[in-house]
């Protein structure tokens, strides 16, 4: 059986012709925890937005999002519909924006079953308890009546992720779920994450601009600047043996265990604006590396080994 179930080639999606996501190449295999990390601006969520067929209309795609066999990109809306109803799930960082606020929780996710899996009302319902339960949600009855600006931050992306799951999608994209919340429950969130992945064999999609949230997840990580994948290796690797500069500022902004959580320095310098990004590496302007080639020319990405890739013109 093919392994791969997302296969996205040379991706591009623009803005008024200017690229803010570019040449955008990987690919996500069945039942894998992939992470892709980069600052805010970087194109992470349009990446995966677009993959959902979700890009708002201003922006064009073009490349290759090949899912189960078939390039998403040639989809009808009949088609993006069976794709979002059973295929590609996603959740959101703030999940109050995603949920209706006068609908209770219960009947939310038992739509699900009844628009997307043939349920009954009462069947819907029950498996709707059902799910509450599976993402932990103490006493799952009573909170199935519950509206969702009368649960916690953790419980609503709790609901969300349920709502998810209800699909039995292949993939599920989780797109910063866990930055708005404290870190106590960011971390039981990441649990409940990894959890259902190893229950239900669900591939995850999981972005955030913190690496060190990326890593305590992802088997593999794709480092985005400027729209662009400047690296991508296992997590370990990334940890061992960072080798773009870019990659190796974000880990030095990462807290240390024992060590000064005031002093932590950032990359100095910001993402550039997509109408001011040039024809030659896109971190030119924050790199101590760079040099004249880097102005020049973009870096081709260079293949380390089977795990690792990196795309800079100064290894
Ligand atoms: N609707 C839009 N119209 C114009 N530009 C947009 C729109 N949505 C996103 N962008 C631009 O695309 C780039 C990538 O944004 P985004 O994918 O949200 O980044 P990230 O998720 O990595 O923070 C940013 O420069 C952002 O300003
Ligand atoms: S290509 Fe040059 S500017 Fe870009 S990351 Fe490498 S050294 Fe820095
Ligand atoms: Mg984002």
């Amino acid at each position: 059986m093919d392994q791969t179930i997302l296969d996205v080639r040379r991706l591009r999606v623009a803005y008024k012709g200017y690229p803010a996501v570019n040449d955008v190449s990987f690919h996500i295999d069945r039942g894998e925890i992939l992470g892709v990390v980069g600052e805010s601006g970087c194109g992470k969520s349009l990446a995966a937005l677009t993959l959902m067929g979700l890009q708002p209309n201003v922006m064009k795609a073009s490349g290759d999002v090949v899912f189960r066999g078939k390039n998403l990109l040639e989809n009808r809306d009949a088609d993006w519909m069976k794709v979002r109803g059973e295929g590609i799930a996603m959740i959101f960082q703030e999940p109050m924006t995603a949920l209706n606020p006068v609908v209770t929780v219960g009947d939310q996710i038992a739509e699900m079953f009844e628009l997307h899996r043939g349920s009954n009302k009462a069947e819907a319902a029950e498996r709707a308890v059902e799910m509450l339960e599976r993402v932990h949600i103490p006493d799952p009855m009573r909170r199935a009546k519950a509206f969702p600006h009368e649960l916690s931050g953790g419980m609503r992306q709790r609901v969300m992720i349920a709502m998810a799951l209800a699909c039995e999608p292949e993939l599920i994209i989780a797109d910063e779920p866990t930055t708005a919340l404290d870190v106590t429950v960011q971390a039981q969130v990441l649990d409940l994450l990894e959890e259902l992945r190893d229950s239900t064999g669900t591939a995850v999609q999981f972005i955030s601009h913190n690496l060190g949230v990326v890593s305590q997840l992802a088997e593999r990580v794709i480092v985005m600047y400027a729209g662009r994948i400047v690296e991508q290796a296992t997590s370990e690797e990334l940890f061992a043996n960072p080798q773009h500069p870019y990659t190796q500022g974000l880990l030095a902004t990462l807290p240390r265990i024992g060590g000064a959580r005031d002093v932590l320095p950032a990359i100095p310098g910001a993402v550039p604006p997509l109408d001011q990004r040039g024809s030659g590496c896109p971190f030119v302007d924050r790199c101590n590396k760079a040099s004249p080639t880097c102005v020049a020319m973009m870096p081709e990405t260079v293949a380390l080994n089977d795990i690792h890739s990196v795309a800079c013109h100064h290894l």
